[in-house]
């Protein structure tokens, strides 16, 4: 089994690459963030603890981002390879998933890192907000939180999967179909 990372901040491009890397390679998309969205949506236990932090843009806790994870591993036994996107975002989340691969023999293949700079962001994000209704979109405080958040907590990532040879990046500005002849190119 094939394990791939998007990675890259907030409104760098990662779901808008995993759908088109789905549609030619059949990966299976496990977004974090839809997954809890989708909690939240149903009122469930977890989407009520998660829905104050998120729509602030705090994290959510790593054990429970770990458990769901867990669960879309153990429930889809028979997909090609499994696209990641905004897990891990720790260096915490970072180690559980390589001990928990390392446990079934396998690892971590490639870690594709889609890279703007703060002010594309800002652009992308609040293009975004119109649309999609995000309520952790909707604020200039919000989104600055969710940047601030990344550089503190998300880039270490950067330095943890460079020692291991997986780290690669990619220049998030151009289009969409510009960005995703980058990443087939690498990958
Ligand atoms: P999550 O849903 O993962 O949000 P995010 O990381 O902030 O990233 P986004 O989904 O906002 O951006 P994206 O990179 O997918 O960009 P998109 O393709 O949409 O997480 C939300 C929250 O959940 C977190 O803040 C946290 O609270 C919690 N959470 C999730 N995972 C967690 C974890 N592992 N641990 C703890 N907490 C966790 O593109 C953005 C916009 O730009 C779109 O409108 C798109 O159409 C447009 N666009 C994309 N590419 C281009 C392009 N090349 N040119 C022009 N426009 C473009
Ligand atoms: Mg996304």
């Amino acid at each position: 089994m094939k394990y791939y990372l998007l990675f890259g901040p907030p409104g760098a491009g990662k779901g808008t690459q995993a759908k088109l890397m789905v549609e030619k390679h059949n990966y299976h998309h496990v977004s974090t963030g839809d997954l809890l969205r989708q909690e939240i949506a149903k009122g469930s236990e977890l989407g009520k603890i998660a829905k104050q932090l998120i729509d602030n843009g705090n994290f959510v806790d790593d054990s429970i981002v770990v458990e769901m994870i867990k669960n879309e591993i153990a429930n889809n036994p028979g997909v090609t390879g499994f696209l990641f996107d905004g897990f891990p975002r720790t260096v915490a989340q970072a180690e559980i998933l390589d001990k928990m691969l390392a446990e079934r023999g396998e690892k971590v293949e490639t870690v594709i890192s889609i890279i703007i700079s703060d002010a594309l962001v800002f652009e992308r994000i609040q293009h975004r907000a119109n649309i999609e209704g995000r309520k952790d979109d909707a604020q200039p405080e919000i989104i600055q939180n969710r940047i601030n958040t990344y550089h503190a907590k998300t880039e270490p990532l950067i330095e943890y999967y460079t020692k291991q040879g997986k780290y690669h990046k990619i220049d998030g500005d151009g289009t969409i179909e510009a960005i995703f002849a980058r990443i087939e190119e690498l990958l």
